[in-house]
């Protein structure tokens, strides 16, 4: 049975949840799901945004049906042509075949290249600032490559005031029931996902993403309408203030994260001194992690947040403990930047983790690598804990 709701008078919410999806792009775990959101205005032509994902297609099929309640699709536009927005499209055009296609000169290739039904006579290729008037609705295109994908762009609708920010101010995790930000806690329940979203899916690209704010503060936008998560209506401020500190990547918070990776307890013995020493020189804000046992997606997330990251790894085959690894190129591949790392490093008979870590850190953009590095040799001995109280007192100073 159709499950929609109303965003204003003339436009629905048609999406839905995927609760049982395990992997988002089968690399990021879900364990609180995720929503996907597609928008239809019902104006004198009825107009979809953006479709949804297959494995909520039934569900989808059955809302837009419901809500057109024996109209004709008359546009779908398109503002992201990933499969997780677009791959209903097909099936529209089974139940809709007169309906045209809207997008920019970049989404029609791509539709191309994943799909392969006839969209002869049936597109309408528009380009930065052109507008569509729908009846007493027009929208306005505005282009916004690489946020995430080269033919990602926004719809403004200039009557409502509303932007269809496809992946921007999205999050991960499934609605429940309640859409819209003022129905829900969404720094206490949504941020943490919505940052980890951001991190993974956006990150690597923050000039882009500040093009797009900078588009965005010309307008005047009382609603965002994402393709995951709620729906802004309220406190637009709070998701815009987060979008820019992330994709100018500043930290949210000075704080530590310490990221450990041990074999056999010794290295995380350290790391566990370690917090101890900062949490007695009063840092409050620290958080630590297991990397085995965190999602490097998680990591990746808690790297934005915080101001201070301390890497302890062990050495493995000569080289970085290879969870460590990944974590440092994901770091390296999101563009991650304008943090202040300290590197613990152990190894029994040939360390080299402090080193090879430190020269992975060296070639990111604009991070500051403490030099107060630690190295043990299989467990930390008495005669070196000064040198790690050291570092703790020269974190403390600098976060508190
Ligand atoms: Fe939610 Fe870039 O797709």
């Amino acid at each position: 049975m159709q499950c929609f709701r109303k965003v204003t008078e003339d436009l629905y919410w048609v999406g839905g949840n995927d609760r049982q999806i395990e992997l988002f792009e089968n690399i990021f775990p879900l364990s609180k799901g995720v929503s996907y959101n597609s928008y239809l205005l019902l104006d004198e032509q009825t107009v979809l945004f953006d479709t949804a994902d297959y494995a909520i297609g039934k569900q989808f099929i059955e809302n837009v049906m419901s809500v057109l309640d024996g109209r004709d699709l008359d546009y779908i536009v398109v503002n992201h042509m990933e499969p997780d927005h677009c791959s209903l499209i097909g099936e529209l055009l089974l139940h809709y075949p007169n309906v045209k296609i809207i997008g920019n000169a970049k989404t029609f290739p791509l539709i191309e290249q994943f799909f392969s039904f006839d969209l002869t006579g049936k597109t309408i290729t528009i380009k930065e600032g052109d507008t569509f008037c729908s009846g007493k609705h027009t929208l306005r295109f505005i282009m916004s490559p690489m946020v995430h994908w080269p033919e990602a762009m926004m719809t403004y609708d200039e009557t409502e005031k509303i932007l269809f920010s496809a992946d921007a101010f999205g999050t991960f995790r499934a609605l429940n029931g309640n859409l819209f930000n003022d129905e829900l806690n969404f720094d206490r329940d949504w941020l943490d996902e919505a940052r980890r979203y951001y991190t993974n899916i956006v990150g690597k690209y923050g000039p882009q993403v500040q093009n797009v704010l900078k588009k965005a503060s010309s307008l005047d936008i009382q609603m965002i309408c994402p393709l995951h998560g709620p729906v802004w209506r309220s406190n637009l401020d709070y998701i815009l203030e987060k979008y820019d500190l992330w994709s100018k990547y500043e930290p949210e918070e000075k704080g530590v994260m310490i990221a450990y990776a041990s074999m056999y307890g010794n290295t995380e013995n350290m790391a566990e001194i370690l917090a101890v020493m900062l949490a007695e020189a009063g840092v409050k804000n620290i958080h630590m992690h297991n990397i085995s046992k965190t999602h490097v997606s998680e990591l990746i997330s808690d790297s934005f947040k915080y101001s201070h990251i301390v890497l302890a790894s062990p050495t493995y085959n000569n080289g970085i403990y290879p969870l460590m690894d990944n974590y440092l190129e994901d770091m390296k591949a999101l563009s991650l930047q304008n943090r202040t790392i300290a590197v613990l490093g152990n190894g029994s008979w040939a360390p080299q983790a402090t080193k090879l870590i430190s020269a992975k850190v060296a070639e990111m953009k604009n991070m500051r690598l403490l030099e107060a590095s630690v190295t043990i040799k299989s467990s930390l001995k008495e005669a070196q804990l000064e040198e790690l109280n050291s570092l703790s007192r020269q974190i403390a100073e600098e976060v508190l």
